[in-house]
């Protein structure tokens, strides 16, 4: 059994002072809890930094993006090596903001997958429907087409370190988180979807995170269902006292 993972997404959000703040309160109020992994995403400037500050706790960082270069002229970009080399153990890839404001393509979202695993990072790669394409009953089907497209030719090997976040777009930064049991379906769907492309053992360690408006007060009935083991928090990982909480969720 894997320890649930709880992600928090700063987005672009703190400077690097700010972001020793908010990662020192953290610390201190998650310190006695050693039964979720906790992974923080900071901006790529605060990244450095942040891994001295936690370097002696069991939090653990990612990047926001990646490219698949490994180096050269590419203005702007950061390499899977360059994350890993200041302390990132996992790299958030084909986030909605980044698909929707920023051109990446399921290619591109499988070429960053590729570099991840490369360089030895685990890729936390997002999915998931716009509000008409959820009214026009199509999340399934959209889902499982990103899934595909940015899995594909990955090993099975590479798999068991892979993390899919389903984020319905609706859902983000709304307030308007999916429901425990939309949520459950639609991550039931793609273990199921997991388990007839994939031999059985990657399939069952592949991580399957909710991300969506997670706050305080919802996390204990998300975390409560049996296919939703894990959370990916934008707003709420930028309050200490809320990530916090939720990181200590009560699931029944
Ligand atoms: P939110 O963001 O929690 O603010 O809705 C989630 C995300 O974008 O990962």
């Amino acid at each position: 059994m894997q320890k649930p993972l709880i992600a928090g997404n700063w987005k672009m959000n703190t400077t690097v002072h700010e972001g020793a703040d908010l990662v020192i309160k953290l610390r201190e109020l998650i310190k006695s809890i050693d039964s979720v992994d906790v992974v923080l995403a900071p901006p790529f400037t605060s990244i450095q930094h942040i891994s001295h500050l936690v370097a002696d706790s069991s939090i653990q960082l990612a990047g926001q993006n990646v490219f698949w270069k490994e180096d050269g002229a590419y203005t702007g970009e950061v390499s899977a090596q360059m994350l890993r080399a200041t302390g990132c153990s996992y790299v958030i890839i084909g986030h909605s903001e980044r698909r929707e404001l920023f051109g990446d393509t399921d290619d591109r979202v499988n070429k960053k997958a590729h570099a991840a695993v490369r360089a030895g990072l685990k890729p936390i790669i997002c999915v998931g429907e716009t509000l008409e394409e959820k009214e026009a009953g199509r999340t399934l089907s959209k889902v499982k087409g990103q899934i595909m497209r940015a899995l594909a030719g990955l090993k099975a090997g590479a798999l068991k370190e892979l993390t899919i976040a389903y984020e319905p777009i609706w859902a983000i930064g709304t307030g308007q988180s999916a429901t425990p049991e939309t949520a459950e379906e639609v991550h039931n769907s793609i273990r199921e979807l997991l388990y007839e492309d994939y031999d059985s053992s990657a399939a069952k360690r592949i991580r399957i995170i909710y991300g969506g408006s997670v706050k305080p007060d919802n996390i204990d009935s998300l975390m409560a269902m049996p296919n939703i083991d894990d959370a990916l928090v934008g707003g709420a990982s930028l309050k200490a006292e809320d990530f916090a909480r939720i990181v200590r969720f009560e699931s029944t």
